[in-house]
């Protein structure tokens, strides 16, 4: 059992009020809140260590250049790779997989094909049409079902020995759906091909065990898992990452440099070029302590409450109908409401205080599926309540009264 109350006193945003209301914050899977042992952390760093990492003997670099490198043995426990080298600070989910998309250029040829999934979000999709653009691969789609799940049986038919990477994502971002990806990696690794899986939406839900997915590619940004924005990481296989060519030349990422020819830094400086978020990442490595306190376990329980509450209250909302129905979801609900536009039913519920996102949520191939311009999404976090999930129910049926 979680002591909610206790919970969300770690986070100082949830005291606010917005246009005199108390805060409804239920749009956490575009960012989560940050905990004041996060916010301590960043100020820490600036306050006392504030220093460039790996290049001074002074006690400033050290000390800070320790801190970093401690926070990536932190998320090297937290994801179970085999070796700390195997993380790589990125800023995020999308330049992560824009590392490898931009390396893969080196290993594809006209006619080898790529899948991507129906359920992506576009930095999903994009990063790998320009690949496929510089090199004459073929892109194919794994299609989902009306309930918002991939269509494994087209998978099936679709995987060949000309598949050479699969890239798919753990949660739908729009949906929620929790795609079948031991499943997929398996089936992928019987053809050959390589498989990279976008965590971004599972990592404040689940902790992933790269080892035990045998995954060769997991991504993830700090900022939906109690973290700061701008940091984030590549988990890869060791054998893959020493493959993969540098994404960007600079500093930090060279052994020798001469005009004749440069040699490339070991794992995991080769991919990490130039002074990187030293504060995020000391505080990324704080969030996932702050998380791994309260339990992985205890928070997913905790979620489905949420999530079947909250599609109760919704539900009986006359004219209202959720995208993405499977049983397999987190605590993501996407709706809409026949007749009206989701961007205005977010206008007014704003003005009550509560926070959602409407739109495509950067993931159109969904909202062209269903034939529809967009969602209202909520999205719920650990720190929520079924008291503000009233809220939002009662903040709908007023705007749905309004704009009917
Ligand atoms: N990917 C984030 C979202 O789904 C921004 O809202």
């Amino acid at each position: 059992m979680l002591d909610i109350q206790k919970i969300r006193a770690d986070f100082p945003i949830l005291k606010r009020e917005v246009n005199g209301k108390p805060l409804v914050y239920f749009d956490n899977a575009a960012t989560s809140q940050t905990p004041q042992v996060v916010i301590d952390a960043i100020v820490d760093y600036y306050s006392n260590y504030n220093a460039n990492i790996h290049r001074g003997v002074h006690t400033l670099s050290q000390e800070a250049t320790d801190a970093y490198e401690e926070a990536r043995l932190k998320i090297q426990r937290h994801f179970n790779a085999k070796a700390s080298h195997e993380i790589i600070f990125t800023s995020g989910t999308t330049h992560s997989i824009n590392l490898v998309a931009t390396g893969f250029s080196s290993f594809l040829k006209e006619g080898d094909e790529v899948m991507v999934s129906a359920l992506e979000h576009h930095s999903n999709i994009v990063p790998w049409q320009m690949l496929c653009e510089r090199t004459g691969a073929v892109l194919k789609v794994i299609p989902m079902n009306e309930e918002g799940e991939l269509r494994m049986d087209t998978f099936d038919s679709l995987l060949s020995t000309k598949t050479k990477l699969v890239f798919v994502n753990h949660i739908s971002n729009a949906l929620g759906t929790i795609n079948p990806i031991e499943e997929i990696i398996q089936k992928a690794h019987h053809v050959g091909a390589a498989i990279l899986i976008d965590g971004a939406q599972a990592c404040p839900h689940i902790k992933p065990d790269v080892q035990a997915l045998d995954v060769d590619f997991y991504v993830a940004s700090a900022h939906k898992i109690c973290g700061p924005t701008g940091i984030g990481i590549l988990y890869g296989k060791q054998e893959w990452l020493n493959k993969l060519p540098p994404y960007q030349g600079g500093g930090e990422m060279i052994k020798e440099v001469t005009f004749e020819k440069t040699t490339y830094a070991d794992l995991p400086h080769k991919f990490e070029a130039g002074t990187p978020n030293i504060a995020g990442g000391i505080a990324f490595g704080v969030a996932l302590d702050y998380m791994n306190d309260i339990g992985f376990d205890a928070i997913a329980a905790y979620e489905k409450e949420l999530l079947d509450f909250g599609t109760e209250q919704l539900l009986a909302i006359e004219g209202l109908k959720i995208y993405g129905t499977s049983v397999h979801k987190t605590s993501v609900i996407s709706f809409n409401i026949e007749g009206i536009h989701p961007y205005d039913i977010g206008t007014i519920i704003d003005k009550l205080g509560i926070a959602v996102r409407t739109g495509h949520h950067c993931a159109q191939p969904i909202m062209d599926f269903y034939k529809i311009p967009g969602t209202v999404r909520a999205s719920f976090a650990f720190y929520n309540t079924k008291e503000e999930i009233v809220k939002l129910a009662e903040a709908v049926k007023r705007a749905k009264t309004m704009l009917s």
